[in-house]
């Protein structure tokens, strides 16, 4: 048990202790036989183990200070330019290897921050303004850095931000605009011409997260697809985000933040004189930060090259029009965007969407359930990647049997009663007994890793958000020791 975890007297055998981590990764999702469609971008390509080999080789060396470790601050440029030219960016943009697109994320808003503390000093507020379907990582973002944060409505039909609902939403306070390339939830790319138009037109900060598109567009485009434009070509946008470690194959810990120039940069960078140690100048979250991920970045980008990435572009985009019009043909399933890229958001509006996940998890797949937020409905999210493309029919026979499943099953209205039950708990006082008798209703024996999310899903869709923020809390709270 992990409580009884020490550090042993005596130390393990190496091949022992390897033997160990293995037997840890049982129930883990199936990410190594292709049937999960999240969490892991695996792109079943030889490449992939020499960039481990750099991850290794790198493991030891130190980001903290670029001067003392040329090799990395090398890296880190090279990495920089290659996604730069990726996205159209010209001679004058810059950026940053990061950890994720979280990281990537909080640094642009931190540049946007600090870039309205000097030039727009009469806000004292400072607001982000973003579509409903922007990543929580700007949200995670506003509540790190003391912003604050507001959304606006996308289109119901083509689920992508609407222009007119940003420019309604717009304060005094605003500093930022943010758009997506494509957003997580619906695979969609906003349209980032007019959001560009109307920040430039306020003197905002304008954003894309291109965390999920940055790298994978660009070659959709070159194998001529019709991609909207996202990048630095439009005018009017000022950082972007794209992730390496998502649809780059880069192994994790590895996104890039982009500027248009120097002079937007600097607001991203932290520097510390007040304490009695080594000089601190960070452009990072991190300052001892490994090498690792930034040699196995390098390695993945140099080896997989345009031809390889246009390959497995080519496949997954391909595989993503087989899954959704398979899924459009299932009886009670209905897509909900029509995706850009390979991400797939579908619901039911005859049974509980939240019982395909358990259902099709005995099948042996993993698909993600996704609560609905306002007027967005609640859904099952495909993130498709290479290694999900031989798998489409058995997947697509699998989902069929699983909606017919659903389909039999009886309906339960616990869950719509626990949630006016519920919706009466003060999310601050939300306590141990009143979480376990939570969890009781959703058919879980106490905290831990659930077998089956159906459940407390349901009933989590039917809370406000303030309770279902502090049931999640609660949860995560329990689930580490
Ligand atoms: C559009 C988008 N932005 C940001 C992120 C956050 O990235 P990370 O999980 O690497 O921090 C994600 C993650 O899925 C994403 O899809």
């Amino acid at each position: 048990m992990t409580t009884d975890a020490r550090i042993p007297a005596q130390p393990m055998d190496p091949e022992q202790a390897l033997r160990v981590l293995e037997t840890y990764r049982g129930a883990d999702v199936p990410w190594r036989e292709g049937r999960a469609f999240g969490y892991v971008f695996d792109a079943r390509h030889a490449a992939l183990e020499a960039a481990k080999r750099a991850y290794v080789a790198f493991l030891s060396e130190n980001g903290l200070d670029p001067t003392s470790f040329p090799s990395l601050l090398r890296l880190e440029n090279e990495v920089v330019r290659m996604c730069a030219n990726h996205v159209h960016g010209d001679e004058r943009v810059v950026g940053n290897f990061t950890t994720g697109g979280t990281e990537s994320i909080l640094l642009a808003m931190k540049a946007a921050r600090d870039w309205a503390r000097a030039k727009r000093p009469e806000i004292t507020r400072p607001e982000i303004l973003a579509p409903i379907t922007a990543h929580a990582a700007f949200h995670k973002a506003a509540a790190y850095l003391g912003l604050g944060i507001r959304t606006f409505a996308v289109d119901p039909l083509t689920c992508r931000a609407d222009v007119t609902a940003a420019r309604a939403a717009l304060s005094d306070q605003t500093i930022a605009l943010v758009g997506s390339a494509p957003s997580y939830a619906y695979g969609v790319v906003d349209p980032i011409p007019e959001l560009a138009a109307l920040a430039a037109e306020r003197g905002l900060w304008m954003h894309v997260d291109a965390c999920m598109g940055g790298v994978l567009l660009p070659f959709l485009e070159k194998l001529g697809e019709a991609v909207p434009p996202f990048d630095f070509r439009v005018p009017g946008v000022w950082s972007l985000s794209m992730d390496l470690h998502k649809y780059g194959f880069c192994p994790k810990g590895a996104s890039v933040v982009l500027h248009r120039d120097k002079g937007l940069r600097k607001y991203q960078i932290y520097a510390c004189s007040e304490w009695a140690g080594y000089t601190i100048v960070n452009a990072t979250v991190q300052s001892t930060k490994s090498g690792g991920p930034l040699a196995a970045a390098w390695t993945t980008l140099q080896t997989i090259g345009e031809e390889g990435y246009l390959a497995l572009a080519r496949d997954m985009r391909e595989a993503t029009r087989r899954f959704a019009a398979g899924i459009a043909d299932i009886p009670g399933l209905r897509i909900l965007a029509q995706p850009d890229m390979t991400l797939l958001a579908f619901t039911s509006d005859d049974f509980h969407v939240f019982h395909l996940p358990d259902l099709m998890k005995r099948r042996g797949w993993y698909v993600q359930p996704t609560l609905g937020t306002g007027p967005l409905r609640e859904h099952v999210h495909l993130s498709v990647t290479s290694a999900n493309v031989p798998h489409v029919d058995a997947f697509l026979a699998d989902l069929r049997a699983a909606a017919d499943e659903a389909r039999r099953l009886p309906r339960d209205e616990t869950a719509k009663e626990v949630g006016t039950m519920a919706a009466q708990i003060d999310p601050s006082t939300l306590d141990d007994e009143t979480f376990g008798q939570l969890l009781a209703f959703a058919g879980m024996q106490g905290a831990g890793v659930p077998e089956a999310t159906a459940g407390i899903n349901q009933i989590l869709q039917e809370l406000p958000a303030p309770l279902r923020k502090a049931i999640l809390i609660h949860f995560l709270n329990d689930l580490f020791v």
